[in-house]
């Protein structure tokens, strides 16, 4: 078995973050074919297409840290009913310079957290819109609008109860099989 790595996007910057904490459950719950790893993304510049002939040291290390993982794996709150800036900043960032795009073919899948009750279908939706442009195929089933968070963690930050618990192991184990059949189908 081939362990594939997993780059895991948090967009929210909060320290008691509801997604951060989703995305340290989602890899607890991760099947041994699958490592996963946060990568941080508040200390990037903001884009500046002014900046790509001489870009920000974060810019290019961020770049060439993406470019090493299988997947990618977006845990997110949703922001006005769309994508957090920050969040969106990232992905800019790794999609140029054009033509070398750290997203380019990478199997992914996107997971939104909130305390309200339609889960963050905004933000799921309007970040597959940019995940279709930029090449990556992201898992259609199972969706992850995951409302009502305020109640879905204990006081350590773990997964209150068993109904969440096997939601999140279903989804984890389905991206792990996305992530086969989409990485032997690119080789
Ligand atoms: C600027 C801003 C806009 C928000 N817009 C929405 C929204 O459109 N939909 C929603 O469900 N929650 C919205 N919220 C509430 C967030 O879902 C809530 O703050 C959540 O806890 C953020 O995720 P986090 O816990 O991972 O930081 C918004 C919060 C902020 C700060």
């Amino acid at each position: 078995m081939t362990q594939r790595k997993i780059a895991v996007f948090v967009g929210s910057l909060r320290k008691e973050s509801f997604n951060r904490k989703m995305a340290k459950a989602l890899t607890s719950l991760a099947p041994e074919s699958l490592k996963l790893e946060i990568i941080e993304i508040g200390g990037l510049p903001l884009y500046d297409q002014d900046l790509d002939d001489n870009p920000p040291a974060a810019w290019t290390e961020f770049r060439e840290r993406v470019m090493k993982f299988d997947g990618v794996l977006f845990v997110t709150p949703e922001y006005n009913r769309s994508v957090p800036g920050v969040l969106k900043n990232a992905i800019d960032v790794g999609s140029r310079p054009y033509g070398k795009s750290v997203w380019d073919g990478k199997p992914g899948a996107v997971m939104t957290v909130s305390p309200g009750a339609i889960g963050g279908f905004g933000a799921n939706h309007h970040l597959r819109q940019s995940l279709v442009f930029l090449n990556v195929p992201t898992m259609q089933q199972p969706e992850a609008y995951i409302g009502n968070a305020a109640n879905l963690f204990d006081e350590s930050g773990n997964l209150a109860n068993d109904s969440i618990r096997g939601f999140i192991t279903k989804f984890i184990h389905a991206f792990a099989v996305w992530v086969e059949t989409n990485t032997s189908s690119r080789k």
